[in-house]
């Protein structure tokens, strides 16, 4: 088993044993070691603790070439991005155009655009081809600091499209390093063939999908897209039902352009979290608050398309458990770096750093059903850590957003860069 050593770490972030999300206040606290070592034994955290008191037997490693000198640089928990679109055909860099000139999302998928245009060409994209690009993006974002990561299907919306998708997942988790769950999101939007037939594509998705995908055990959860002009909370409830029936937990699309239900059904349904909230009111922010429900918070989609940021500040003081994800995907956040994720949050939505990289660590974790073995630094988890390049603060990771200062990156206690 390997044995290293991360010294003279200038803040070691994150340092404690929780065993529910982060809520309210607390989610302002981040704590830490000034002047740290943290010893990482095979793929788990073994110890950690101030120079001083570093014990003489690990004081040996520092000098030898399991010792990682990281005097001037913070160390914490990698990333937990937990809602992403990873695997997709192509991009759509044309509709970013359309949009530039004043054409807007729901314009644009009404006339065939949008989610529709990926499944066209993912129809078109052998699995093979599919894999190979999304294996490329998922170590591009592991180099990032991300370690753990859920990933959608949902651009396939027809049995062979949305399976493919889900293998090209599952054949991701088995060879990737990070930790990877599967959404199956075959209620993304109607396909062209279901437009007058919403009830067929239900069907569909009910009758052919959830058997092969509970069979192969192709996804941890389903998501529904639950928003006017895509799923009602009706349609919504009856797929989530038909899901929690064959095991998987639901995590909703809520309320990313209108008030759309999507919260009400999801807390009611018991969802992990209900994901996008930048339509929310009083009413919905405490029922969130009074759930264990995660609401999860994907500010660079918002300011992809322009939308108002998600109201973080109203949320944490109704005392909501919220994370934050990139939701990468080629439609509305084409960007899956969650180094800007959390420097958003802090610009666009007034997160405290603190804040910020609890919601996209910790709590990140939990809405993937990981937080007992990621999103801190606690004896016993997964060694998944950022080593940043020498900064003078933690706040110095949101304020000189743009740069990328992530220095080493540890996932199960080996380094990928
Ligand atoms: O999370 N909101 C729905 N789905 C994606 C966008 C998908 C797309 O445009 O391709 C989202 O923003
Ligand atoms: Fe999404």
């Amino acid at each position: 088993m390997s044995s290293r050593l991360i010294f003279n770490i200038r803040q070691l972030m994150g340092t404690r044993a929780v065993t529910s999300p982060l809520r309210g206040a607390d989610l302002a606290g981040l704590p830490f070691i000034d002047n740290s070592w943290v010893h990482i034994e095979g793929d788990h955290i073994a110890a950690y603790g101030p120079m001083r008191a570093l014990p003489p037997d690990l004081a040996l490693l520092a000098d030898g070439p399991e010792g990682i000198d990281a005097t001037g640089c913070f160390v914490l928990p990698t990333w937990c991005d937990s809602h992403t679109h990873l695997v997709f055909a192509g991009s759509r860099e044309p509709e970013f155009v359309d949009k530039l000139k004043g054409l807007s999302y729901a314009e644009i998928n009404a006339r065939g655009g949008g989610i529709l245009n990926s499944a066209r060409r993912l129809a078109d994209t052998p699995e093979d081809r599919l894999f190979v690009t999304a294996w490329q993006r998922l170590e591009e974002l592991s180099r990032l600091g991300t370690g753990a990561i859920e990933i959608k299907s949902g651009y396939g919306l027809t049995v062979e499209g949305e399976l493919k998708m889900l293998r090209v997942i599952k054949k991701l988790k088995e060879r990737s390093p990070l930790s990877i769950k599967a959404t199956f999101l075959g209620a993304h939007t109607y396909p062209e063939a279901y437009r007058q037939d919403h009830p067929g594509y239900i069907d569909l998705i009910i009758r052919e999908m959830l058997p092969v995908i509970a069979a192969e055990g192709l996804a941890d959860y389903i998501d529904v897209f639950c928003e006017e002009g895509f799923f009602s909370p009706a349609e919504t409830e009856t797929i989530v039902r038909a899901g929690l029936q064959v095991g998987l937990k639901p995590k909703i699309h809520a309320n990313q352009l209108h008030l759309s239900g999507g919260v009400e059904t999801g807390v009611r349904l018991g969802a992990l979290s209900v994901d996008h909230l930048e339509t929310m009111d009083e009413g919905t922010i405490a029922l969130l608050a009074a759930s264990p429900t995660i609401g999860t918070l994907l500010p660079t989609a918002a300011f992809f398309l322009r939308m108002p940021f998600q109201p973080a500040r109203a949320l944490i003081d109704a005392g909501c458990a919220i994370a934050l994800a990139s939701d990468l995907n080629p439609g509305s956040s084409p960007s899956g770096n969650m180094n800007l994720v959390v420097a958003m949050a802090c610009i666009g939505m007034r997160m405290l750093p603190e804040e910020a990289i609890n919601a996209a660590t910790l709590n990140g974790a939990y809405a993937m059903s990981l937080g007992e073995s990621l999103g801190s630094i606690t004896v016993g988890k997964m060694a998944n850590l950022i080593v940043t390049k020498p900064i003078p603060s933690l706040a110095y990771l949101p304020y000189a957003f743009g740069s990328n200062l992530i220095g080493r990156v540890m996932i199960k206690g080996e380094f990928v860069n």
